[in-house]
């Protein structure tokens, strides 16, 4: 069966096309064999050289653009830019609250650096108290903690790692308060709480605390940061803090966490209420730094 007879089985209607094509089909038939084969070898010939050159094009169009993002064409930068470009990674865990972890964040001499600085200055945690409270609350926060600024570090690691959170949160150092180091011992704890002061519960606050930058500093068994209102989940009044339930980012030695307790709006988003769940084994180091919506706190 030719090519011809199918056309004239499967498309009955187009017999005018068809008969052109058989035409052409026998007038090169009249050239022979050895004139089709070399037609053949010829478009053959100038295809293969049509589409090298086609990919040679957009090879090179591709190298360009692998270029491109490779070596960034630096932008002009301003008297407090950077002549280089940032790449800290990240996981989104959650949005809601907006956390987002950051695998080694930083490293573990520089970590341990903050652990020795931080070890002679120990006091038992404290928390803000809410109106009408006039002493400390038992057994909410049983970590021991100071804090740390990093113009008191001559050897400049909490200035880097300040400036690296800056980096991260897009968000600038005037705006925050100093490293808050907290130890956390066996079964010590903070149950669920916000980092953000609703002026309700603590009366006008002078600023707010926007976001948390949590840089974990041991790797231990329990301690982590639990999210129990992640997704809106537990949010009935039955939930108690002292619970560890919802999501739960688990310390690991130098890496960090960033999440906001403010929605863009300004507003105070419930789903960043978070606790640290008690230590099972080792302990829990962390340096905590709260950022702020105004420079004056
Ligand atoms: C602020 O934003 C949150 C989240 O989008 C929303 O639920 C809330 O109603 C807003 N609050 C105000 C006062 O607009």
């Amino acid at each position: 069966m030719s090519s011809n007879q199918m056309f004239d089985d499967y498309i009955p209607k187009k017999k005018a096309k068809t008969r052109a094509y058989s035409l052409c089909w026998n007038s090169k038939a009249k050239i022979g064999f050895p004139g089709v084969f070399l037609f053949c070898c010829l478009f053959f010939l100038a295809g293969f050289l049509a589409s090298n050159l086609l990919s040679q094009v957009s090879g090179a169009r591709q190298r360009g653009r692998r270029l491109e993002s490779l070596d960034y064409d630096l932008m002009a930068h301003g008297e407090t830019g950077d002549d280089s470009i940032s790449t800290i990674p990240f996981q989104v865990i959650s949005w809601r609250p907006r956390a987002f972890y950051f695998p080694d964040f930083a490293t573990p001499a520089q970590c341990q650096h903050i652990i020795d600085m931080a070890q002679p200055k120990l006091e038992p945690s404290t928390v803000l108290l809410a109106k009408g409270e006039t002493q400390q609350p038992y057994d909410v926060r049983t970590s021991m903690g100071t804090f740390l600024s990093a113009y008191e570090d001559e050897t400049g690691v909490l200035d880097d790692i300040e400036e690296k959170i800056a980096m991260a949160t897009k968000l600038p150092r005037v705006n925050y308060e100093a490293f808050n180091v907290l130890r956390y011992g066996l079964g010590q704890k903070y149950d669920s709480h916000y980092d953000v002061f609703d002026p309700e519960r603590y009366g006008p606050q002078k600023s707010q605390r926007v976001a948390t930058f949590l840089l974990y500093l041991s790797d231990v068994e329990g301690g982590e940061t639990a999210f129990p209102f992640e997704d809106s989940l537990n949010m009935d009044e039955n939930y108690d803090v002292k619970k560890c339930i919802g999501l739960k980012a688990k310390p690991r030695l130098g890496d960090g966490l960033l999440f906001y307790s403010l929605f863009p709006n300004n507003s105070i988003d419930p789903t960043s209420t978070h606790g640290s769940c008690p230590v099972i084994k080792g302990a829990k180091w962390v340096a905590t730094k709260w950022i702020r919506d105004e420079q004056d706190f």
